[in-house]
């Protein structure tokens, strides 16, 4: 399946679909960008196997799409402004990274549209990667969850993961983790961001973000918010809406943080794992 510029397999379940007849260690044209633009607008999660990227080529895909986001709380690796490890050597004993389900940095007042991240060194077993789409979520929603949403703004903030109290942090800088986490004070800030939302390039309504970085609802007693994003959780999460990514060497992989969320899973203890990431500028 396809068209002329680029060969799309979806991947059968929500969503996602692999792009294959395209090298991307070149630089590509507009129309080619475009089509994959295109594909990434339907499916929501591109995958590109065999494609032996190095950081020069991650950083010149990335700027095709939209330039680089602010990455906030993690060092880059050395040399490369934009480009942050997501790491876990075979013997590390941290919890898992990002294993919350999430949309990239959705505390911010314009989040990343979307991430990119390249499989470096990638285990033979575990570790795949969960989307679920969040407009297929929005679509299926019960009416009276539904109602409950519409029109209401959630609290984002990063402090529950990287303020000095989070998960990633002072206690976190004890353990023996390898990712370059810097928790801060700034991770206290707020930002409002409605619950369901326009799709900036589509148009097409979804739900934006979840519990974690959402720590409540404008003008909503904080038990009852919390209720309701773990009700929201629960259902915005659901199998039906999940496509479980499997990874290999190689293979550069671009979601779209505006409709759908994601989550790390683990299972590759004794192995490492190594994946450079960027995020495309909103
Ligand atoms: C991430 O959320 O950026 C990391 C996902 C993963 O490690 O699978």
């Amino acid at each position: 399946m396809g068209n002329s510029l680029i060969d799309i397999t979806p991947s059968g379940q929500a969503c996602g679909a692999t792009i294959r007849g395209v090298d991307l260690t070149a630089p590509l044209t507009a129309d080619v960008v475009a089509a994959i633009r295109s594909a990434w607008l339907e499916h929501h999660v591109v995958a590109f196997p065999d494609q032996a990227m190095s950081d020069d080529d991650l950083e010149r895909f990335t700027v095709a799409f939209g330039g680089f986001g602010d990455d906030p709380f993690i060092a880059p690796i050395e040399g490369r402004a934009h480009i942050i490890a997501v790491e876990r050597r075979a013997g590390e004993t941290s919890p898992l990274f990002a294993e919350n389900w999430h949309s990239d940095w959705s505390f911010q007042a314009t989040p990343p549209s979307g991430t990119c991240l390249f499989g470096v060194t990638i285990p033979p077993i575990g570790g795949d990667t969960l989307f679920a789409d969040q407009h297929g979520a929005l679509d299926e929603m019960p009416a009276d969850l539904r109602a409950r949403l519409d029109g209401k703004m959630a609290v984002h903030s990063a402090r529950g993961g990287y303020a000095p109290s989070g998960m990633y942090g002072e206690a976190d800088q004890r353990s023996d983790r390898s990712m370059a986490i810097r928790p801060s004070d700034e991770a206290m800030a707020t930002q409002l961001h409605p619950i369901v939302r326009a799709h900036p390039e589509t148009g097409r309504l979804g739900i934006f973000g979840c519990i974690g970085y959402m720590i409540g609802i404008e003008g909503m007693d904080d038990d009852e918010a919390r209720d309701l994003l773990v009700e929201l959780y629960a259902w915005q999460t659901r199998d039906e809406f999940v496509y479980t990514h499997e990874w290999s060497s190689d293979m550069l992989v671009m979601w779209d943080n505006r409709s759908v969320l994601h989550r790390a899973t683990g299972g590759y203890d004794g192995f490492d794992r190594l994946l450079h990431r960027t995020t495309i500028a909103g």
